[in-house]
This record gives C-alpha cells, structure tokens and sequence, in this order.
C-alpha cells in the first residue's frame, strides 16, 4: 500500500514546499524510498526546486504539468482531453545527486485560472462526474509504482486542495510559531475531518511541524510552548529552526549529498529526524 501524505496550511510562506522537498529528498536519500512529489501550488516552488525554473518552463509551454488535467476536466464534453500522465511525470528528479528514486508532477501558474473556474462551475457540468476526484483518477494507476506520496498543496481549502487530500492517508501541517501562522490551524483540522467523513476514507492529521523557529523571537517561544500545553493535532518533536541554509536550498545547483545541501549545522539530522518520525506515524 501507497502512503499519500498532503502539506497544507492556509498560509504561505510557512515552509510547506520546503517541508515537502526535504522530506522527499531524506526519503529516497537515506531511507531509499520510492517517492513521488505532486505539486499543487501554483506558486510551483516545489516544481522549480526539484527540476529548475527552465526545465519547468518549458513544460509548461508544452502542457505538461497538473494545469492541463484540470483543464481537461473543466472540458464538459471531455473532448480535448491532452493530459498525458506518462508524459507529464519527471523520473528522477532533484538537484541532489544522492536523490535517485523521486519523481515529480509537475505544477503550473495557470492552476490559479484553473482553480477559480472549478469554483464557478456546477458539479454537473465536469467532465469527470466529482470535481474532487479529478487527480484520484488521472494517478490510480502509476500510485502504487512509490512507497510514498507526498503531496504539496496551496495555502488554502478549494477544490484543487480537496483533490489532494482525496487520495492522502494524512497531512501534516507546517507552521511558523507566531499568531498569524497558527491562525487557520483549528479550521483545517475541522474542515478536513469534515471532508474525510464525506469521502468514507482516513485522512490523519499527522502533525503540526514547527517551521522557521526562532528561539530569539519571545512570540516563538511563547506560542511553541502555549502549542506544546495544547494543539489540534499532535506536534513533532522535530523542529526546524530558521536558517540561511534552508533559503538557499531552494536554489536549483547541482550537489551531490543531501549534507552538502543543508549545510552543517544541524539542519540535515533535522531532516533525517523529521522523516523518521513521520514515517513512524504514518505506519511506513
Ligand atoms: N527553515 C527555514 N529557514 C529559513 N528560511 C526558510 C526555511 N524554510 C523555508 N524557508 C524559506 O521561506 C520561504 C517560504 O518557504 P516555502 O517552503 O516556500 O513556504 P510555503 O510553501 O509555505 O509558501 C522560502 O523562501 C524558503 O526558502
Ligand atoms: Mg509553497
């Protein structure tokens, strides 16, 4: 059985395409896992960290990426139906030469378009009968090629998001321990265990990550410990602190070791950490 694993939270700038990557990356690297990243942002971040803004230009300009499967479905008579799977998934991707078995769906700026006309159009009028079963069919048959999936979603709840957590076992939310960050965190919780009784399946809060921490910042400090008295999902244990390193590696550079990319100041045994608990939580 495939794990699927959502990143979300309903603000941006908190580490989610980060997150992602890095656990992405630790999987296949170190715990030699096959692993595929499917990136539902617009923003794309996950996309051009893993195969570089030039290569994912140029899919978009061709019409690879996960815009034109939704375009498809807002096609009500289903005939220009261009989405081509086999084509669109990059094997082997990611800037780290240790990385061998991580593969990418690939994301598009026009998913902003895409989302904004899935919201204004009745359910009867998609092509595929449920629009938040549109990513469920496309990938069920190339799923259960990864040990794990992990699924990379924007900073809100609409229906691209949903098709995300439509195939997801869990989700883990990252967040920056300040107010606004946490903010939306209760709503998710209850909004997801909303949609996972709809759809008849599981779909875990794994846990809150604490992301971009900052023991200097007294608002860190106070709203972790306040998280650690009470949280809507379980924290792990894992903290990713603030770091230069981290910025940087969004940077599409050839490395060869995932060290290499984190640097040395912990930020790679973070990781490493990170990936271990969740795939303990996750049953992996
Ligand atoms: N631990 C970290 N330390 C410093 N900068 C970080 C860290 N994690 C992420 N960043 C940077 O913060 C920004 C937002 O991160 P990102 O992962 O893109 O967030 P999101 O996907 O939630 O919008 C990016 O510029 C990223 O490089
Ligand atoms: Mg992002």
């Amino acid at each position: 059985m495939t794990t699927v694993i959502a990143t979300i939270n309903l603000k941006g700038g908190v580490g989610k395409s980060t997150t992602t990557v890095a656990v992405a990356e630790t999987l296949s690297a170190v715990f030699h896992k096959k692993v595929l990243v499917i990136d539902l942002d617009p923003q794309t971040n996950a996309t051009t960290m893993l195969i570089g803004e030039e290569k994912w230009k140029k899919l978009n300009n061709e019409g690879l990426t996960l815009a034109q499967l939704f375009k498809d479905a807002l096609e009500s008579d289903g005939r220009a139906r261009t989405f081509d799977i086999e084509k669109t998934i990059q094997k082997g991707v990611s800037n780290v030469a240790d990385v061998q078995n991580l593969d990418l769906l690939p994301s598009s700026l026009d998913l902003i378009d895409v989302q904004d006309r899935l919201a204004g159009m009745s359910s009867g009028r998609f092509y595929a009968e449920n629009p938040t079963d549109i990513l469920r069919r496309a990938t069920r048959s190339i799923i259960e090629m990864y040990d794990l999936v992990l699924v990379d979603c924007p900073p809100n709840l609409g229906i691209i998001t949903l098709n995300g957590l439509r195939i997801s076992n869990g989700y883990i939310i990252p967040t920056i321990p300040d107010i606004l960050s946490t903010y939306g965190i209760p709503q998710i919780v209850k909004r997801v265990g909303q949609f996972s009784d709809t759809i008849g399946e599981n779909i875990d809060p794994l846990g809150i990550l604490i992301s971009k921490y900052r023991a200097q910042s007294t608002t860190h400090t106070n709203v972790l410990r306040e998280m650690k008295r009470k949280a809507d999902a379980p924290l792990f244990e894992t903290i990713i602190p603030e770091n230069d390193k981290a910025a940087d590696a969004a940077d599409y550079a050839p490395v060869s070791t995932l060290r290499q990319k984190w640097g040395y100041q912990g930020q790679y045994d973070r990781y490493v950490a990170l990936t271990k608990e969740l795939m303990e939580r996750a049953g992996v």
